[in-house]
């Protein structure tokens, strides 16, 4: 199974490279408003997603939230591949070991994710279950190796009931972070 993974990995690194459509992330059809409180949102398994997390703040500044959950992988990657696709097809769903306080101060989050079997990790989906984010702006940015957006910004988007989900998400492949500056100007941030 591990195998399939890495070939269709090569095969998308391999169409991304060539149409090397990744450094351009799409034009927002609405600008974000920069008056409000930023939080930073993330989950990153290999410092990938945290790597970007950092980026966007050290650009925009803002509250950084790292989910942290129960539960451990294997060292051995293709063990832990496969535990991820099992509880990923199983819709676990992590208890939390870090909490979040006072979400109501914040008007914009950003949420960032590896793309893990074409979707979000399921610490996320444990952070979407327990916290309403419902009439936040929300802002996705994915990690991947090579896969793109896949489900992620769609799966993320039907779990964050009732969010403003940004149609300009960050997509980076691994860790990126070529072209954060210009991304969050364009969303209508002001850059440092
Ligand atoms: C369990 C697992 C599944 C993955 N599945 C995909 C995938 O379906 N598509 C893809 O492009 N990358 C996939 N990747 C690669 C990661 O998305 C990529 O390396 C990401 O930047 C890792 O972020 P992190 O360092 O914050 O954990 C997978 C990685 C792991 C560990």
């Amino acid at each position: 199974m591990y195998k399939y993974l890495i070939i269709a990995i090569l095969i998308m690194a391999a169409a991304s490279f060539g149409t090397y459509k990744a450094l351009a992330q799409k034009t927002p059809s609405e600008k974000v408003s920069a008056e409000g409180k930023v939080l930073i949102v993330y989950y990153s398994y290999s410092g990938n997603t945290k790597k970007v997390a950092q980026a966007i703040q050290d650009k925009i500044g803002g509250d950084m939230f790292e989910i942290k959950t129960e539960g451990t992988y294997p060292e051995n990657y293709n063990e832990m591949v496969q535990q991820a696709k099992e509880e990923i097809t199983n819709n676990y769903r992590p208890a939390l070991t870090t909490k979040l306080e006072n979400l109501a101060q914040y008007d914009v989050v950003f949420i960032g994710t590896p793309n893990w079997w074409s979707t979000i990790t399921p610490q996320l989906s444990s952070f979407l279950q327990a916290y309403d984010l419902s009439g936040k702006t929300v802002i996705p940015f994915i990690t991947h190796g090579g896969g793109g957006v896949q489900n992620t910004v769609s799966d993320l988007t039907a779990q964050c009931k009732g969010c403003k989900v940004s149609d300009a998400p960050w997509v980076g492949y691994n860790d990126r972070t070529m072209g954060i500056a210009d991304w969050l100007k364009g969303l209508g941030f002001d850059v440092k």
